[in-house]
């Protein structure tokens, strides 16, 4: 009796691993500082809703939008601490981590459309950038889209002259800070949780970002211009802790890599006209009025703005400015 009773404990022992497996989910934490009502949030609940139910709900996708669990600079110190597993920054938001090359997708007029947008990052020049981040034990899973930026302040912007002396807050890149000095403006880096408030309080005078944002953040509610000036290009890298993703099972990975698959091909589907409901909705509100360039105004700004591109050599070398001039041939 004694030896059947310890035949039998020494099962279940054996089997307490596999049993405790199935019960407990591999969490994924999914930090983004959206709304979730956005290209990128959407993106990330489709992602977690394909990733539970390809895994068969042996992974758990929790999202936290909104800068909930952590800023945009905290984020990235986050991933590759493994406090959380993903996430999905604006490429402009890299330069904290020794990483610079990204910057090049911000440079202005640089995308014609969003579809030379998508085709650019799907060859070498997508797989080159995340090669860089391979170092600092971050692994680059995908490119979503979030189209094109506008700018605003509380007076019309159209001239190059019309920026001024005025206080812009960016978020992250230098490309875009040489930019915004290159009309005479002054440009600001801040986390993009603390812009509405920023804009409120007259901290900065104004922002650039894309109409999804604008909406979703009530952007346009404290600022009195915008010019829908698609002067250039917002996109993210969906990003992963790589010692996270490396020791995950191999079945179990690929699966997730269909689900992020399956969800950038949506997200990427519906930036464009998600961007263009958002604008509808900012100019239905009344609460701002939307100014457009006419081809002399924007031929005005791109000749202002033209230095950023001899000085972006020494920023982000010469070697992925070849490749951004390749795909877009
Ligand atoms: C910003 O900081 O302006 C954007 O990167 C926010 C975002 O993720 O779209």
């Amino acid at each position: 009796m004694r030896k059947l009773f310890f035949a039998a404990a020494a099962a279940a022992l054996a089997l307490a691993p596999v049993v405790a497996e199935a019960q407990s989910p591999i969490i994924i934490k999914f930090s983004h500082v959206v709304a979730n009502d956005t290209p990128k949030g959407k993106g990330a609940l489709k992602f977690k809703e394909l990733a539970e139910k390809y895994t068969d709900g042996k992974v758990k996708v929790e999202v936290y939008p909104n800068s909930s669990l952590y800023k945009d600079k905290e984020e990235i110190e986050a991933l590759q601490l493994g406090s959380v597993q993903m996430l999905a920054p604006s490429t402009a938001k890299f330069a904290p981590l020794g990483v610079k090359e990204f910057e090049a997708l911000d440079l202005p007029w640089l995308f014609k459309d969003d579809d030379s947008y998508a085709a650019a990052m799907k060859g070498p020049l997508g797989k080159y950038l995340f090669d860089k981040l391979q170092a600092k034990g971050i692994k680059g899973l995908a490119y979503w889209d979030n189209g094109f930026h506008m700018v605003s302040a509380n007076k019309p912007l159209i001239k190059p002259a019309d920026f001024q002396g005025l206080k812009f807050r960016i978020s992250g890149s230098k490309i875009a800070d040489q930019y915004f000095r290159n009309v005479g403006s002054i440009p600001q880096i801040m986390a993009f949780s603390e812009v509405y408030q920023a804009l409120q309080t007259g901290v900065v005078d104004g922002c650039e970002n894309t109409p999804s944002n604008y909406l979703t953040q009530k952007f346009y509610e404290v600022q009195k211009d915008i010019t829908v000036s698609n002067h250039a290009h917002l996109q993210y890298a969906v990003i992963v802790n790589s010692k996270f993703w490396d020791g995950l099972p191999a079945d179990i990975r690929g699966q997730l890599e269909k689900a992020m698959s399956e969800a950038t091909d949506y997200t990427n589907s519906i930036a464009r006209k998600e961007n263009e409901d958002a604008l509808a909705e900012i100019k239905k509100s009344g609460k701002t009025t939307l100014h457009s360039l006419t081809d002399a105004d924007r031929k005005a700004w791109q000749e202002a703005m033209r230095p950023t591109y001899t000085w972006a050599k020494g920023r982000v070398g010469q070697e992925v400015l070849d490749l951004v001039a390749k795909e877009l041939d």
